[in-house]
């Protein structure tokens, strides 16, 4: 009798000329529209399966993991992982993937964008003109900070940090940092950037951008007394996840003037998002776009697949998948919280 081909499945569309390599190696379960998996419906989508491509959207929780017993890989289509419990896979030997590198640049670039919209008011000036508000040229209006010759905070200093430091030093903008632990001083040199302790990135920061892993330790990290910390007339931009930053907090001080403007990309309960955050004008906000270029997408979706199939044993890199994550992301400060985003 034919040995069965292992089983995989596939929880969003994503590129099908892409996904299509793996019907060369497994049965495949598509799901054919964009969806939300609630807890059982993935526990249901596991139960049978070798192996799964997964993104953001789809929880992988230690009782999925426990009700799956045939499960030997999940490739997560993103660089963060927080919507899979690391250390339950790790447990019973499943591999994890993530897809690093591939989005660094193009997410730096959407960092670099959102900073400038809320330093320039650009989606504020623009909901201004298409209400029809621009009644006559105002040389006072709708002024923004500076860019250039500023200070530029970076918290959390992995790739994508380094590269937004890196765009940095085209505007002239001085840079300091702060992540876990300091980079090597060539590492710094590269992207002319000094590390500084946390008070100080908040103090100092005329524009901070936040790139650090969600984690217990980054949860809300950036709060009510955080913010106090900050200039009021100082930008903070999210592009790691939403549970980093209290929203309400945020959204005190954006409405009390205690800070000038924000940029979020990303929600701590997204896709819904805080009405407050929405009624404000000095905000920007957009829909988890960060890695979103066609180009980047279709790579995260090609190093996940291949992630997939080597995980699984099969293809050229049979059981070395590109892009595993590290046991060492068991517990400690990288333990990754399931329930937010
Ligand atoms: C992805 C992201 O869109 O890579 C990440 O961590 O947040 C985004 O680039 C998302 O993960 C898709 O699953």
């Amino acid at each position: 009798m034919a040995e069965s081909r292992p089983k995989v499945w596939v929880s969003q569309p994503l590129f099908d000329d892409i996904v299509a390599r793996l019907h060369a190696h497994f049965d495949v379960v598509q799901v054919p529209d964009v969806s939300e998996h609630d807890a059982a419906a993935i526990a249901d989508a596991l139960r049978d399966v070798d192996g799964a491509l997964v993104t953001l959207n789809e929880r992988i929780d230690g009782d999925a993991i426990a009700e799956a017993p045939k499960l030997r890989a999940i490739a997560n289509v993103g660089v963060g992982y927080n919507n899979l419990d690391v250390p339950a896979l790790h447990a019973r030997d499943i591999v994890a993937t993530n897809t690093p590198d591939v989005l660094t640049e193009t997410t730096a670039d959407f960092g670099f964008a959102l900073m400038m919209a809320a330093a320039r008011r650009v989606t504020e000036a623009e909901r201004h003109l298409r209400a029809g508000k621009w009644q006559g040229w105002n040389f006072k209006g709708l002024l923004g900070a500076d860019l250039h010759g500023s200070t530029l905070g970076i918290l959390g200093m992995g790739r994508i940090g380094q590269g937004i430091a890196k765009r940095a030093s085209g505007f002239d903008m001085r840079v300091i940092y702060h992540n876990r632990s300091r980079l090597p001083a060539d590492v710094e040199r590269a992207v002319n950037a000094s590390y500084v302790e946390f008070d100080t990135l908040l103090a100092q920061a005329d524009h901070l951008v936040l790139v650090l892993p969600y984690s217990a330790a980054s949860h809300h990290i950036v709060d009510a007394a955080a913010l106090a910390k900050m200039q009021p007339t100082a930008t903070l931009t999210n592009i790691a996840r939403g549970g980093i930053v209290d929203e309400a907090a945020l959204a005190d001080a954006l409405a009390g003037g205690r800070l000038a403007s924000a940029a979020l990309d990303v929600f701590e309960g997204e896709p819904a998002v805080d009405p407050r955050l929405l009624a404000l004008d000095n905000i920007v906000l957009t829909p988890h776009i960060a890695s979103g270029s066609l180009a980047t997408r279709r790579a995260m979706v090609t190093l996940a697949v291949d992630n997939l199939i080597a995980a699984l044993g099969a293809g050229p890199d049979a059981g070395n998948p590109p892009t595993p994550i590290a046991p060492a992301a068991k517990g400690g400060k990288d333990a990754k919280r399931p329930g937010t985003a």
